[in-house]
């Protein structure tokens, strides 16, 4: 299993979209997810949906049981957390002031797999 992973969306040859993950050092069956974007000509259109389901699967597939996906707080990011939580994805931490002052870090959390709660 390598440490670090990326997939890439129908429009790979353009660079349009892409997500980028890594197994995080001392867990056995778990991912985070650093970077999902889409083509802002792009986004609205299903791919962002598209490609997480794809990692989804993968990392299922390879018995991964959790992933957990990194995004700011701030206002500016309000539609692209509402884009986790209409994944499936539920807020599970808040690292204050983590990107800058007054810029916290939320995880989300999604269970892979029926044998993570
Ligand atoms: C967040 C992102 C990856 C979602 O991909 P997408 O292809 O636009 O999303 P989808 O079309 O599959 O899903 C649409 C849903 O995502 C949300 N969304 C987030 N950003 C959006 C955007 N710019 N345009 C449209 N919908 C967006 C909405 O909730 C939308 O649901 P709705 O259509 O019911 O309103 C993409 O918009 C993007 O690259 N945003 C900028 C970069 C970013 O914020 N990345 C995440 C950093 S962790």
């Amino acid at each position: 299993m390598p440490r670090y992973g990326s997939a890439r969306g129908p429009d790979a040859d353009r660079r349009r979209n892409c997500l980028n993950y890594r197994k995080p050092i001392g867990s056995l069956a778990n991912t985070v997810s650093h970077l999902i974007a889409v083509h802002p000509d792009r986004q609205g259109q299903g791919r962002g949906t598209a490609l997480l389901r794809h990692v989804e699967r993968v990392l299922a597939a390879r018995g991964q049981r959790v992933l957990l996906v990194e995004t700011s707080a701030l206002p500016a990011f309000e539609r692209t957390r509402a884009f986790y939580r209409q994944s499936g994805y539920g807020e599970e931490a808040r690292i204050r002031d983590f990107y800058q002052a007054g810029e916290d870090k939320i995880v989300f959390r999604k269970a892979l797999r029926r044998d993570a709660t």
